[in-house]
């Protein structure tokens, strides 16, 4: 039912009744619709779980045009993005654009509903200003990281999944729980695929994050591992073009120190309790959408 989540999304943003709008929609490479799927397998499909996954996928693409906008990205899924096509101006306003759409599209979906996806609204854009002032720091500490993560990219995930048992009249608490890891471990998958992926598969070049001054997960257990010169050397690297050299010497000391697989297992056991909590719930059928969560291309 994920084709009347996109009909949906069409007929919000035509009901905009703009042409330049539209056309800017065309362009806007759709991904994989995980939170849409997500709702959609909690709750059904009536119309008010297609309309709410449509204003959900509409959030997150707004977040994402005014992302790439704040990282300087001008791939997205191996697209040009809007940056890039149409300068700064444009992406932020066409993210404001389906961001204010779809908050007034959720006011027609019940108080409850529009109070869960606003408040993670809120969060996902201060967990963007959080990794913003991180990056000009050489953040070390894992607890920082995770709560940055989880605002950024885990509350939407997780009032998707709170939004849809609600819909659905399911406990909310548990399914908000199992939203909240698998947005954690999306999160720690894509900071690993900066790493692991080359530029060709991920749409932007191999450890752009840390050239961006992000010290994710991978780089604060290998800044663990490492001995005094080590950690000196990495230090002196961060948020720098790195040249090839230097990028190859923080791919061996991370294969050397086995710090994707630590980091890919955090990322697993967030997924597998996840798993476990729906299946206590009789929901087997939501453990798809937890693996599809970090089974990505690597
Ligand atoms: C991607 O992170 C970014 C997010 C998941 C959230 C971005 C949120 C905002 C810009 C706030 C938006 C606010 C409103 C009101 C819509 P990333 O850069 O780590 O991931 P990437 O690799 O996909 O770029
Ligand atoms: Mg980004």
């Amino acid at each position: 039912m994920l084709s009347a989540v996109e009909r949906k999304i069409e007929q919000f943003v035509s009901d905009l009744n703009d042409k330049e709008v539209s056309a800017l929609y065309t362009k806007l490479p759709h991904g994989k619709r995980l939170r849409a799927k997500l709702i959609l397998k909690i709750a059904g499909s009536s119309l008010s779980v297609v309309k709410t996954a449509a204003i959900v996928e509409m959030i997150h693409a707004a977040s994402l045009l005014h992302d790439d906008v704040i990282d300087d990205a001008y791939t997205r899924r191996n697209k040009p993005s809007i940056n890039a096509l149409y300068g700064n101006k444009t992406a932020i306003m066409l993210g404001d654009i389906l961001y204010s759409k779809g908050f007034f599209e959720l006011n027609n979906i019940s108080p409850e509903i529009s109070k869960i996806v606003s408040n993670a609204v809120i969060q996902l854009s201060l967990g963007e200003l959080k990794d913003v002032s991180l990056s000009k720091t050489f953040n070390l500490d894992k607890n920082i990281y995770l709560e940055m993560i989880y605002q950024k990219t885990a509350s939407l995930i997780e009032a998707s999944a709170g939004a849809a048992a609600v819909l659905a009249g399911k406990p909310k608490d548990a399914y908000m729980t199992y939203g909240r890891n698998l947005g954690l471990a999306f999160q720690m998958i894509d900071d690993l695929l900066d790493i692991t992926s080359d530029s060709a598969t991920l749409g932007k070049p191999a450890l752009h994050d840390f050239v961006e001054g992000k010290t994710t997960l991978p780089y604060i257990y290998l800044y663990e591992e490492l001995d005094d010169a080590g950690k000196t050397k990495l230090r002196s690297l961060h948020a720098k073009v790195l040249h090839e050299n230097e990028q190859a010497w923080i791919l061996e000391e991370m294969r050397e120190h086995q710090i994707i697989e630590k980091s890919y297992f955090e990322a697993k056991e967030l997924i597998d309790e996840a798993i476990d909590l729906m299946n206590t719930h009789g929901e087997e059928a939501l453990s798809g959408i937890a693996k599809e969560m970090i089974e990505r291309d690597f």
